[in-house]
């Protein structure tokens, strides 16, 4: 039993359960599902086909204005709703969807209360929350509460309570909750993902799992609105909202990029579960190296609490092993490391996809990775269904090398065939619990930490994750369709994602 709060959960889940099992009958309005073992009461639930789906875009900071654009060109979606903080950024969004000839939205609010009146209204069914990370929990809940589908930016919420309330709300309400972790949809990771599943590795029994990026000319460079809402927090003289997270708080902040991929790799909440972990984290220099090296104003006295460098180990129920990585401050080159090991072979990458096997079956020596010519081949073999399908377009209009196109295209396709969305609640849960219980673990001398069974115990039933796969002609998506935006590539250049 862990230590948070679980009790009550437990007793509270333990008589809903029931509930929500008789009323359903199982787990689905989808009635091919009923005979299957589903789990939790949002395991592979789904909603009815949507013939159109209408997105908010609740914040169009530089992800939001990123999504806007995407979502505005995926066949069966509309823009209905804009919300941010400043009334800039709402006109700049509903000028491109004139100057684009997409339908003006029903509804483009600046100010902090804005999301209400969008989750209030009848005219939206996706709330797609690219907010600052505080906003994440109450801004999906009051969507859920509405009855719409709530999408989250990463991490999905920022502590043991709010992914419980998240957890209760979206079974409470029977809407689908889901973390948008485009990582997920990269082609390395869904490549791995597809050999994983055809026991290519054998038993897997470690991952490793991180975000490396050198953040600090981001972090200091003026591009993040304050805490209390000024647009530019060099001429307020406070940090942004990240840098502000960074100044309170040890732990890894930013767990999900590299862990959700290894998490299905390793059907955790499907099979297995995160049992409990110990954090580590070094003292904190590179900000404040940087910061007195480049400024003279009061950024160069800003004190930075998080570490340079958090590493944490995470064991699972059924054994395995996650290495959890965070270094966003320190000058080396981008990787989420994205490593999955079993009795058969291994593979890393991003970037840089390697993969070894033995060298001959059963002979107990595997010292060398596969030649250029052979992992192309095995590249091309196990390609992911979907980037087969949706590859091509998805590089072309780029987001992260295309994943960001793929995971839009993802959830719209579920929800206009009225399928589970890939990953659930307890996912966005289970992943973005590691902020708190990491920084739980940095705060009691790296004590082991228990983490926490979102699902109350039926990762034991639930079914493991698939390979998803998409029949493109139900969706009229042309190469020829297919285009960059300008503006949003050049800000990505910059930021070092592209
Ligand atoms: N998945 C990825 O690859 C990826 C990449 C970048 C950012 N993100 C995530 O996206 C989110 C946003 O990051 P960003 O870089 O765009 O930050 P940002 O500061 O550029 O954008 C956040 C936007 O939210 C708006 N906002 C703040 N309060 C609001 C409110 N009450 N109502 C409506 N809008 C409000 C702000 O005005 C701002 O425009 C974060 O959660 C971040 O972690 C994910």
């Amino acid at each position: 039993m862990s230590a948070y709060n679980t009790n009550r959960r437990e007793f509270l889940a333990s008589t809903f359960w029931m509930g929500a099992l008789a009323a359903t009958a199982g787990c689905v309005a989808n009635p091919l599902k009923l005979v299957e073992p589903c789990g939790a009461p949002m395991q592979g639930f789904a909603l009815k086909p949507m013939k159109k789906v209408r997105v908010a875009i609740i914040g169009v900071g530089v992800r939001g204005r990123a999504a806007l654009r995407r979502i505005a060109g995926l066949p069966g979606t509309e823009i209905a709703a804009i919300a941010d903080l400043f009334q800039d950024r709402v006109d700049s969004e509903v000028r491109w969807l004139k100057n684009a000839k997409k339908p003006a939205p029903a509804f483009a609010i600046a100010g902090p209360e804005g999301y209400k009146r969008i989750c209030d209204s009848d005219k939206v069914d996706v709330v797609y929350n690219v907010t600052p990370w505080h906003l994440h929990e109450p801004i999906a809940r009051y969507a859920m509460e509405r009855g719409k589908v709530a999408l989250n930016e990463v991490p999905g919420a920022l502590n043991i309570d709010e992914c419980w309330s998240l957890v209760e709300t979206s079974e409470r309400m029977r809407v689908p909750c889901m973390m948008l972790e485009n990582c997920c949809y990269g082609e390395e990771e869904m490549l791995m993902l597809n050999m994983v599943k055809q026991g290519l590795f054998g038993e897997i029994t470690h991952g490793e799992a991180a975000y490396i990026h050198d953040q600090r000319l981001l972090q200091f460079g003026g591009r993040y609105h304050t805490m209390d809402g000024a647009q530019d927090p060099i001429k307020a003289g406070r940090p942004g909202w990240t840098l502000d997270f960074y100044s309170k708080y040890p732990g890894n902040h930013y767990p999900t990029h590299g862990l959700g991929p290894v998490a299905k790799y390793m059907d955790i909440n499907r099979g297995d579960a995160f049992d409990f972990l110990v954090s580590v984290e070094s003292k904190a220099a590179s900000y404040s190296h940087y910061a007195k090296s480049s400024f003279t104003d009061w950024r160069k006295d800003v004190n930075v609490k998080m570490g340079d460098i958090n590493t944490s180990i995470i064991k699972t129920k059924q054994g395995r092993t996650i290495l959890l990585e965070l270094a966003a401050c320190t000058p080396r080159p981008y990787s989420r490391l994205n490593l999955v090991s079993g009795t058969k072979g291994m593979a890393m990458g991003y970037p840089d996809f390697r993969v070894a096997f033995e060298d001959k079956a059963g002979d107990g020596r595997a010292h060398g990775f596969k030649n250029a010519a052979e992992t192309q081949a095995l590249r091309n073999k196990y390609r992911h269904p979907i980037w087969k399908a949706a590859g091509e377009i998805a590089k072309k209009v780029g987001g992260h090398g295309g994943m960001d196109f793929i995971m839009d295209l993802r959830w719209t396709y579920c929800l206009q065939n009225g399928i589970p969305l890939d990953t659930d609640v307890y996912d966005l849960a289970a992943w973005s619990s590691m902020v708190d219980l990491t920084r739980r673990s940095v705060n009691n001398n790296s004590r082991p930490i228990d983490c926490v069974d979102f699902t109350r115990g039926a990762w034991r039933t639930a079914k493991a994750f698939s390979i998803d796969e998409m029949d493109m002609s139900k969706l009229p998506l042309g190469i020829e369709d297919a285009k960059r935006d300008a503006e949003v590539d050049a800000v990505a250049r910059q930021e070092g994602f592209i």
